[in-house]
């Protein structure tokens, strides 16, 4: 068994960035990401604050739009027309979810594609489908990255994805059938999860749910792909695999922290950097 260090990979790959991001400063660029966060939601507050951290260490320029839970769409709509019009800017993130009276949709479709280094917008979901260049969601494209960086292929395998979200289920169902793969996906309907993800050569699971996938779920050999962040009643950050009792199964395994979790941040980064080089 190999652990897949996503927290190594993003090492690297943010060295590279910065260096890219020096070679735009060159050029009178700096690379700019505007977050909007709305509400005191704590897993958001935790992951715009490492976004915004891992930006600085980057040298790229970032500003948090913070906004009360109680403000109107008409006012985030508003504050996504000035980023999209703000020459300085990128990049733009709508930190998820939103609260209950906000359309979510209508607030993704707002922003300029150009600037959607989350790759939410139907534009780009429409050009990852078509398989087509595009912005691509971050954790899904970390997971392929991943995956590259330790030379598994994912032709030919069959892939069974667990969790049918627009932000990591479906991107990544998309990316692995790109990649010539055999994709399986499942979700809270599905009748007999076991029976799915214990034929997959690659099983990638990223539901939130701590212990869905265990030891007699998965395949001798199978890579296993954890996607999911869950806190324990002791405070203990673990997946949605019950790793200790997976991994002696596996030919790879991410391990959680420091698997996927990094490797989304750095493509965010990697997002941005792509989109100040088109300015
Ligand atoms: N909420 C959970 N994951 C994400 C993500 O990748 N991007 C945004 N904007 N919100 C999220």
């Amino acid at each position: 068994m190999q652990l897949l260090d996503g927290k190594a990979l993003s090492d690297t790959i943010k060295i590279e960035l910065k260096k890219e991001s020096m070679a735009l400063n060159e050029k009178g660029i700096t690379p700019g990401l505007a977050v909007i966060l709305v509400g005191d939601d704590a897993a958001s507050q935790t992951y715009v604050k490492m976004k915004e951290k891992a930006c600085d260490a980057t040298g790229i320029y970032s500003i948090i739009h913070k906004m009360p839970s109680t403000i109107s769409q008409t006012k985030i709509l508003e504050i996504i027309q000035m980023i999209n019009q703000n020459p300085n800017i990128d990049g733009v993130l709508v930190q998820l979810p939103l609260p209950k009276h906000i359309d979510t949709t209508k607030i993704i479709e707002a922003i300029d594609p150009k600037k959607d280094v989350d790759g939410f917008h139907p534009f780009n979901v429409g050009r990852l489908v078509s398989g087509l260049d595009g912005y691509v969601p971050c954790t899904p494209l970390g997971v392929m990255r991943l995956l590259k960086a330790y030379n598994i292929d994912p032709k030919g395998l069959d892939a069974c994805v667990v969790g049918a979200s627009n932000i990591v289920g479906k991107p990544m169902m998309n990316l692995l059938l790109n990649a010539f793969a055999t994709v399986d996906i499942c979700h809270i309907y599905t009748k007999n999860l076991k029976e799915h993800t214990k034929k997959a050569d690659l099983v990638i699971v990223g539901v939130g749910k701590i212990n869905l996938i265990t030891e007699d779920m998965v395949k001798e050999g199978a890579i296993v792909i954890d996607i999911g962040i869950n806190k324990t009643s002791e405070g203990k950050i673990v997946g949605d695999v019950d790793f200790e009792h997976v991994a002696p199964k596996c030919s790879y395994i991410t391990p959680v922290p420091g698997g996927v979790g990094p490797m989304t941040i750095a493509m965010l980064l990697e997002n941005t950097i792509l989109a100040a080089q088109k300015r």
